[in-house]
This record gives structure tokens, C-alpha cells and sequence, in this order.
């Protein structure tokens, strides 16, 4: 059992390992109590599991301290692991000391036994992951990232730790935070420079080195949308592979949803019946479902007639050349596909510059959203565009400053090759698995317009 430096015991290793008669230790924050004549107990929670542990006190301690073992007071307790006579658990901590490391006073904590709106916990955030749902969110944030980073890890893909600060716009869409000392946008780095919103662009450098590869960090967008699916600060997965095509990259695609999905629900089972049985009815299930079957495949084109065919009433306009609106994707992916669903070949003006031209007069590109319901979007990906007189070419047309590109144009000019790869939104992945409805709690410590505590 590893234990660190500490003698204490993590509640999970304690409730799946321990043997009855072992004296423990374990250290935790109280989440209910109760004192009676008959018997005194209180329950303690570590981050570890979903369960808590069952602390037994003798009547003596209850009454020493009751006063203090109220709700989010942190103790540390010794004592006998037993069999429990009664009640839910099967064994329980018979206390021999037990000893409060930090008090917790019950009319002042921020949360109470009662259920608390997700809303509010949002301004308590700081706290927030002491309750249920934030207590196993966190855990599958983690599940998530351990998976994604396996999946690439086992074929070979090398994780490239791409800059945070970057002087390109990477998607052309001017959703830029600038980074600036003294007022004075140069005056630092000579140049101009914001917090990336993709580290695409650096990862190409070492596809074209290393051929499969992958970054995954934190991305910042100064987009002003007050959307339950944007934030201003979010981690994306992003693989770039060399030597390889758009049905690569949707291959890809497919293989990493189904596996990482599959496998972040087997590593935490009893989180996701959280999940299920609390937050979204069948979640559990309808991912299942779906990941194992080959998704859904229609070009844009395609789309747009399956939405002119629907006979639905949309908000946005709809017919070739118009953006899918979130409400045009959720239909396609829940209604017409009723499951994930790549859409391909975009119109080229609504995409970003470096994605390959197809071979129809510059109309479309080699790109590739994935659909979900409830969701829409949660990755975007394409081929990119290898060839350098194209490159030039559309850059040119789109009117862009190359110079500080220039290093993008080189990775055309020496042993170019044809690639592409993705990027996927982890906190939208964590909403589509967890049944979460607003980003703003899927992330620790979100940041979102107008929106930057703690
Ligand atoms: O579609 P996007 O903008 O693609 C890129 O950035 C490419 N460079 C990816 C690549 O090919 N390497 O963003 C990718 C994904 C979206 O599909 C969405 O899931 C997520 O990132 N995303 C956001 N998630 C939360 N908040 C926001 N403001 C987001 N913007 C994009
Ligand atoms: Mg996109």
C-alpha cells in the first residue's frame, strides 16, 4: 500500500484493501456527523473515493468533541479497521484518538448538508470540490487527461510541450489575448505576442521531425461568448501526424473517442454511476452506445441539404456558404445521425488558412468537424495545406502578414510531406461523457467573460 512519507491511509486503499483487526490512520474532512446516546459517528472524505469512511467514537470522544466534529472540520484519526454491525458499510473505523487539525465552524461554512445550485457553488469555486459532484469531476478530469496522454503514449505519438505565449494567430480569427509589459506590446519579446489559441502551428515543427505527435495544454480565446460550451481559458488535444491524409486524421479520430472514452469510464466505474444515476440519466450507456459503432460521415455540402430537407424551423439561416450553427449541428447529430457525426470539406472562407484546398477551384478544404449531440462541435481538424506555392497563395488572399510566419512557410520549403491531426475541446469531451451542462463546471477554477476569481 504506498503511503508516501505519511502513515495515513487513502480512504479508497482503505475501504478496498484494509483487513479487519489492522489499526489505521487516516486523514479527512468531515461530511456528516452524528451524535446520539446510543452511538456517535462521524464520515470522512479524502478526495480519494466517492465513499466515506465511517468513524466510530466512544462516548467519551463524542462528548470532547462534538462542539468541534461538525461539517468541513478536517481531522486526523487512529484507530481499528472492524467489521460495522449495522448500516450501509461492511467495516468502519473504530476511533482510538482522534485529533481535529483544523476547525470548521458549521454557521459560518460556506457549504451546508442541503443541495446547493451549481450557480452558486460557481462563486464559491474555491470550496466547490468538496461536494459530490465536483469531488468526482475532478477525478474524471484526471481519468481523462491519464487516458488521452495512454492512447498516445502506446502508439508511439510524442508529446511536444508547445509555448504558451505566440506571436501568430494560429486560427486567424483575432480571438487574442495580448502579453504586454509597461503598456508597450513590443517592448519584451520585439514583436506583438498573445496567449496562444492553438498550439498547432509548434507542433507541426516536430511532426515534420518526428511524425506523430501531440500537444495538450492550456489554450486561451478572448472571444466574447456567454455560451455554456466557451471559456476563455480551456485545454485542447492536439495530434499532428506526417505522411498523412484527411481520412487518416478521421480514422484517428475515431479510434482515440472510442478508446478514451471507454477507458475513463472503466478507470473511475463508480464516478460515472454518479454521474449517471445524478446528473444525466443513461449517460453512461448512451456513450457506450455510440463510440463502438463507426460514427456518422457527410461533407458539408451533404449538411446543407440534409438541414433544406429537414423541414425544422432554424434560427440561423441555413443553404451553402452559411456557418452550422450549434443548433444545425445538435440537429444533425442528434436527430438526423443520432449519434457523433464527421462533417467534412467546409467552404474555405469559413475555415482557417493553413487547411489543404480540395481539388474544386479553391471552394472547399480538407477539413473535418466532429458532431455530438447535446454538444455539437467538440473537435475540429484538417488536412494541412503541404504545398508551398498554395500556402502562399491563400495567405496572399487572405491578405495575411507572413512575416513572422515565415518559420510555417520553411516547414514547406525542406522535405515537405502531406499531414494533419486535431484538436479536441477537453472540457467540452468532459461535458459530452459526464452529462455536465455548463463548462463553467467542468473546469477547476474557470475563467469566462467578465469572470476571473480566485
Ligand atoms: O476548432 P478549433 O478552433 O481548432 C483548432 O484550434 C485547430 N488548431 C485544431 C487542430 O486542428 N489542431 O478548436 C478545437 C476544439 C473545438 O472543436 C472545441 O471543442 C474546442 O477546441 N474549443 C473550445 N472549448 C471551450 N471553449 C472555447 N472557447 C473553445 N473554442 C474551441
Ligand atoms: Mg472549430
Amino acid at each position: 500500500m504506498p503511503q508516501g512519507t505519511a502513515r495515513r491511509i487513502p480512504i479508497r486503499d482503505l475501504l478496498n484493501n484494509a483487513t479487519a483487526g489492522e489499526p489505521v490512520e487516516v486523514t479527512g474532512w468531515v461530511k456528516t456527523s452524528r451524535f446520539s446516546k446510543n452511538i456517535s459517528f462521524v464520515h470522512l472524505f479524502d478526495g480519494s473515493d466517492t465513499r466515506t469512511v465511517q468513524v466510530i467514537l466512544s462516548e467519551e470522544e463524542a462528548q470532547s468533541l462534538k462542539a468541534r466534529l461538525g461539517i468541513g472540520a478536517s481531522v486526523k484519526v487512529q484507530g481499528t479497521w472492524v467489521a460495522s454491525p449495522g448500516g450501509k458499510q461492511d467495516v468502519e473505523i473504530a476511533a482510538k484518538e482522534i485529533t481535529i487539525i483544523g476547525d470548521s465552524d458549521p454557521s459560518t461554512y460556506m457549504l451546508q448538508r442541503k443541495r446547493t445550485s451549481f450557480e452558486h457553488l460557481r462563486t464559491i469555486a474555491h470550496v466547490r470540490s468538496r461536494t459530490n459532484t465536483h469531488q468526482s469531476m475532478i477525478r474524471v478530469r484526471n481519468a481523462l487527461s491519464w487516458q488521452i496522454h495512454s492512447f498516445f503514449q502506446k502508439r508511439g505519438f510524442l508529446w511536444i510541450h508547445t509555448p504558451i505565449i505566440s506571436a501568430a494567430d494560429a486560427e486567424g480569427a483575432g480571438e487574442l489575448f495580448q502579453v504586454m509589459v509597461d503598456d508597450d506590446p513590443t517592448s519584451f519579446f520585439g514583436t506583438p505576442t498573445f496567449l496562444t489559441v492553438s498550439g498547432q502551428l509548434q507542433v507541426e515543427c516536430f511532426a515534420q521531425s518526428h511524425t506523430d505527435v501531440y500537444t495538450f495544454g492550456p489554450t486561451f480565446r478572448a472571444e466574447n461568448s456567454h455560451t455554456k460550451r466557451h471559456a476563455s481559458e480551456f485545454w485542447m488535444i492536439e495530434p499532428e501526424m506526417a505522411f498523412a491524409d484527411l481520412d487518416d486524421v478521421i480514422s484517428l479520430i475515431q479510434e482515440f473517442v472510442c478508446e478514451v472514452a471507454i477507458g475513463t469510464q472503466d478507470q473511475l466505474p463508480d464516478d460515472f454511476a454518479f454521474f449517471d444515476q445524478r446528473i444525466r440519466k443513461g449517460v453512461l450507456q448512451e456513450i457506450r452506445d455510440v463510440v463502438s459503432k463507426p460514427f456518422g460521415r457527410v461533407t458539408y455540402t451533404e449538411a446543407q441539404e440534409i438541414l433544406a430537407k429537414s423541414g425544422q424551423a432554424f434560427e440561423y439561416p441555413i443553404g451553402w456558404g452559411q456557418a452550422l450553427q450549434a443548433e444545425h449541428e445538435r440537429f444533425l447529430a442528434e436527430v438526423y445521425f443520432k449519434g457523433p457525426v464527421f462533417v467534412t470539406d467546409y467552404p474555405t472562407d469559413q475555415k482557417a488558412f493553413y487547411m489543404r484546398l480540395n481539388d474544386d477551384g479553391g471552394k472547399t478544404v480538407a477539413a473535418t468537424d466532429l458532431l455530438v449531440p447535446r454538444l455539437g462541435e467538440i473537435i475540429g481538424g484538417s488536412q494541412r495545406e503541404e504545398r508551398l506555392d498554395v500556402l502562399v497563395g491563400e495567405m496572399k488572399r487572405r491578405q495575411m502578414e507572413a512575416d513572422h510566419l515565415e518559420w510555417y512557410l520553411d516547414l514547406r520549403r525542406w522535405g515537405t510531406t502531406p499531414h494533419g491531426g486535431f484538436g479536441l475541446g477537453f472540457e467540452r469531451m468532459l461535458m459530452w461523457l459526464t452529462g455536465m451542462e455548463n463548462i463553467r463546471d467542468v473546469i477547476p477554477l474557470p475563467r469566462t467573460p467578465g469572470s476571473a476569481n480566485f
